[in-house]
């Protein structure tokens, strides 16, 4: 069987206008050429995806978006569909990342909904699951990545799953300094990879690519990428300047 080939996306969130979107963006595709046995992937804000995506023709890096509403179109104002993101070019969009879930009321259902709506006309979703301070503390993360991880993929069949990436983000990582450590990452992601394994295959679970996401930065992509089971990066911060995320893209090289 193929391995599974290595995926870092960047999570800009709310940050960069048109302008400094466009700049960052040809920053990285000079910092980026020519690496290989990796794939990658920028998420910047709705705004910038047009102009982004001009920038990145004949680049090999692709475009994810941040979030999409499940409805195709009509009276919801501020929302986003998924026939507009394929539209301006998207191949990838997040799905359920903690700060939807935290600060926007995002649930399981609600998850599953948006992940089938990506689905629809051939997005592919980067699944966000991770479990908060408390719950971690609490000795809850192993039922509460299993709740997330079941709700979300609820009714989506093999050939679905085959298209969706999975990022698993503690949320006490999250924009704190403060990295799992590779083995406690690498026990959740065994973990997510079992539960697949028990929904799908053995088949889909060894093909589907599970990134770590948490305070990644190039110095400690390489302790976190030579897991057996983790497979890639959603990086937050260090994705917002070209000499951090293309170092971490780099992984291989150091
Ligand atoms: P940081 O890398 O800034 O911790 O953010 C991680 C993240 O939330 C990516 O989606």
């Amino acid at each position: 069987m193929m391995g599974r080939l290595p995926f870092i996306a960047g999570n800009w969130k709310m940050n960069k206008t048109v302008e400094e979107a466009c700049e960052l963006v040809r920053q990285m595709k000079l910092a980026i050429a020519g690496a290989e046995g990796v794939g990658v992937a920028i998420a910047p804000p709705f705004t910038a995806l047009y102009a982004v995506r001009k920038e990145l023709e004949g680049s090999a890096i692709c475009l994810a978006a941040q979030n999409l509403f499940w409805e195709e179109k009509g009276a919801y104002t501020g929302e986003v569909s998924p026939g507009m993101l394929k539209g301006v070019g998207c191949e990838y969009v997040i799905i359920g990342h903690s700060e939807r879930r935290q600060f926007f009321g995002e649930t399981d259902e609600t998850v599953n909904r948006r992940m089938k709506a990506a689905l629809g006309p051939g997005l592919k979703p980067i699944f966000c699951v991770g479990e908060t301070l408390r719950e971690r503390e609490e000795g809850k993360t192993f039922p509460v990545i299993e709740r997330q991880v079941e709700g979300g993929l609820r009714g989506l069949g093999e050939k679905e799953m085959k298209s969706i990436v999975v990022a698993y983000e503690p949320v006490w990582a999250i924009g704190t300094g403060k990295t799992a450590t590779p083995q406690q990452a690498e026990e959740v992601h065994r973990f997510i990879r079992e539960r697949i394994e028990r929904i799908y295959s053995r088949q889909i679970a060894e093909e589907v690519r599970i990134q770590y996401g948490g305070s990644v930065t190039p110095e400690n992509i390489k302790g976190l990428m030579i897991q057996k089971d983790i497979d890639g990066a959603l990086v937050g911060g260090a994705s917002l300047k070209s000499e951090t995320f293309s170092k971490i893209v780099r992984f291989k090289e150091m």
